[in-house]
């Protein structure tokens, strides 16, 4: 076949395939124009997901006739002022979205400048341009995208249902609007409203200046009150880097990474190198399959990034990848440090609700006031199930009296030794029945008898007893504490490993015959060039002739069974991909991290009073305690509050 060059709708089309691969796409494309004009009001409006139309309406600074007529045109824009790629300061930059969305759909563009005594209006169909016609039209600009791909059906085919259309439509508004509080956004679908987002000015309604971050606030708007209540502020700078944003507690964390939004000069982004260091910073605090929710912002110049190396701008290149990964690694580390023994208000809020849970089932008291009501049918209330014969058998042994209180003041263990060390025991033991475990009612018993006044304000409490010689049970000012004994003081061990590392250096273990690992010659090589790095960490190896480096030393922490071989091969392709090396002291962390399960208070041991309290203290000076090594929480605490409320004081 004899070469050809394509007709220019064609090309256009195939251009289209890369920019705007489903509605989705195109409304990214759309707001980010009008972002790029200045817009304070941003109204995305879709039928049928956007198949059928997509119209954006901002107040932005509009175009002229002239400029319609040429922004419709392949590679004309008014965003790159030089021909330098790398001084990009907007999200477009190619002059590729209009002609290509314009390529594959009926696409009316009407605009209007300030001060300009009229609108102008343009319409593209399939690629064919028309002529600008005045039209009536306030400031700013208005986009109607009809029939997506219908000049390409092929394409048409592989779009999914509406709603999910519409949830991606939604999705890539909310990225943009995470990156600016200052303008309003809305998305609406035939009669809903999926997404309002009013202006973040960190203004409280009443027009006192003040109150919240309007970041924060804005990213409450989309990532939940839950965020919001739970997330550390960040803002660090490196080298004319800065990066700002909100992360969220370890133990407030999903199943998948969907819930980090991550942007380089306002520009959302799925980076690798930016989600492996989120990974890295939190590695410490999460199970591998747990992800954190976090919104992080980082600020480069322009000429350290290149933003041109993906069709969609999602992904970036970085010319000091290092510097970029310790930036968000150290200020990371620093806020989760900074939060000490804080643990996500999810946990508390969760062991309530699983109380909560229960107490839907019949408990033994509800069993006995069950009236059959009338119209419930065959006892098919929502929500509510109907005792069976065998529950209220069951609950009625509830109603024995209790027997088994081993109180000081009886005939069970002395204080010493006795599974909940109490000082004074209440005197209700053969009281009215009581459905907590023995344990738990000299917990609360404790907390009535002691005057909240006379508590030192500690945010963890004072130990009041320890329950099947697992849990600490402590009082606070204005609620209890119920802590994990093992995964407390796990973290706890954890943690003063990790500082005696920092303190007094990695202990090297001599090999008694040092191992030869055979290697691609440049990454031998780059191994070699940072060996005196390797040492400080307790590896000690050096190049062996080409292609291969020796191991004479390693990290004591390994032990004598540590894979040299896979260790120095991760180290190597570290090297090779982010100029730096983390695999050590990862693997270091997990050393300690199981060392510290073996050294710790095993669930099972009997604490005295002191013991708990100092446990207790220790973990309010130690940073990272309130999760345990894999995220979950080591203590849980209940409000006064709340616990009045589950007994329907409130
Ligand atoms: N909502 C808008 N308000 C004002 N001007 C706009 C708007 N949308 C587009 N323009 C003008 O039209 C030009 C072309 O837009 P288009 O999106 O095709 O390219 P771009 O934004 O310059 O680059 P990219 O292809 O990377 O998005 C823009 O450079 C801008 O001058
Ligand atoms: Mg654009």
């Amino acid at each position: 076949m004899p070469i050809r060059l394509l007709p220019e709708t064609l090309v256009n089309r195939i251009a289209a395939g890369e920019v705007v691969e489903r509605p989705a796409a195109a409304v990214k494309e759309l707001v980010e124009n009008a972002l790029d004009a200045g817009a304070r009001r941003i109204d995305v409006t879709l039928r049928d997901g956007g198949k059928a139309l997509i119209q954006v309406v901002d107040d932005g600074g509009g175009m002229t006739a002239d400029e319609l007529s040429l922004a419709v045109e392949r590679h004309a824009t008014s965003k790159l002022p030089g021909d330098d790629l790398l001084n990009i300061h907007t999200l477009g930059f190619r002059g590729e979205a209009l002609p290509s969305i314009g390529a594959v759909s009926r696409l009316t563009i009407t605009s209007r400048q300030p001060g300009s005594d009229s609108a102008w209006a343009l319409t593209v169909e399939g690629g064919a341009k028309g002529r600008p016609v005045p039209a009536a039209h306030p400031v700013g600009t208005r986009i109607e995208v009809r029939d997506l791909f219908y000049a390409t059906p092929a394409r048409l085919k592989f779009l999914k249902t509406t709603r999910t259309e519409t949830d991606h439509a939604v999705d890539v508004v909310q990225r943009l609007a995470m990156a600016h509080p200052e303008v309003a956004f809305t998305v609406a679908d035939e009669g809903r409203t999926p997404l309002r987002l009013p202006v973040q000015t960190g203004t409280l309604p009443s027009g006192v200046l003040g109150g919240e971050d309007p970041l924060l606030a804005r990213l409450g708007a989309i990532m939940g009150r839950e965020f919001q209540e739970n997330a550390l502020p960040i803002d660090a700078r490196r080298e004319g880097v800065r990066l700002y944003g909100h992360i969220g507690l370890p133990t407030l964390n999903k199943n998948t990474a969907a819930g980090q939004y991550l942007f380089v000069n306002g520009r959302p982004v799925r980076d690798k190198l930016l989600l492996g260091a989120v990974r890295g910073a939190y590695a410490d605090f999460l199970a591998r399959d747990r992800h954190p929710l976090l919104a992080l912002f980082l600020d480069i110049p322009c000429e350290d990034v290149d933003v041109n190396v993906h069709p969609a701008k999602t992904e970036v290149r970085f010319r000091d990848q290092g510097l970029v990964r310790g930036l968000i690694v150290g200020a990371l580390k620093h806020a989760l440090a900074g939060a000490g023994h804080r643990a996500s208000t999810t946990v508390g809020q969760a062991a309530l609700a699983s109380f909560r849970a229960d107490g839907a089932r019949p408990i033994p008291q509800t069993a006995f006031q069950w009236q059959p009501q009338p119209h419930a049918g065959g006892g098919t209330w929502p929500g509510i199930t109907r005792p069976t014969a065998g529950q209220v058998e069951a609950a009625r042994a509830f109603q024995a009296p209790v027997a088994a209180w081993e109180g000081p003041r009886g005939e069970g263990p002395t204080p010493a030794t006795a599974p909940f060390a109490l000082a004074e025991a209440p005197a209700y033991a053969d009281a009215a029945p009581n459905p907590l475990s023995s344990g738990m009612a000299a917990a609360v018993a404790a907390m009535a008898q002691t005057g909240a006044d006379d508590v030192p304000d500690f945010p963890l409490g004072i130990a009041r007893a320890q329950v099947h010689q697992t849990y600490i049970v402590s009082q606070t000012r204005d609620g209890m504490v119920i802590v994990d004994q093992h995964a407390a003081h796990e973290r706890l061990v954890y943690e003063r490993i990790k500082q005696s590392m920092v303190a007094q250096g990695v202990k090297r273990q001599m090999l008694l015959i040092p191992e030869v690992v055979e290697l691609e010659e440049a990454a031998a090589a780059r191994l070699a060039e940072r060996s005196d790095e390797l040492a400080e960490l307790g590896l000690c190896l050096e190049s062996f002739g080409t292609g291969a480096v020796v191991v004479r030393e390693i990290p004591a922490l390994l032990g004598a069974k540590a894979d040299i071989k896979a260790l120095v091969t991760d180290i190597a392709d570290e090297l090779a991909e982010l100029g730096d090396q983390h695999a050590l002291k990862e693997r270091l962390e997990e050393v300690c991290s199981s060392m510290a399960c073996h050294g710790s208070v095993r669930a099972g041991r009997v604490l005295t009073l002191g013991e708990m309290d100092a446990l207790l203290r220790e973990m309010e000076a130690t940073p990272h305690s309130g999760q345990c090594n894999h995220g979950r929480p080591t203590y849980v605490e209940l409000k006064l509050a709340d616990i009045e409320r589950l007994f329907g004081r409130r």
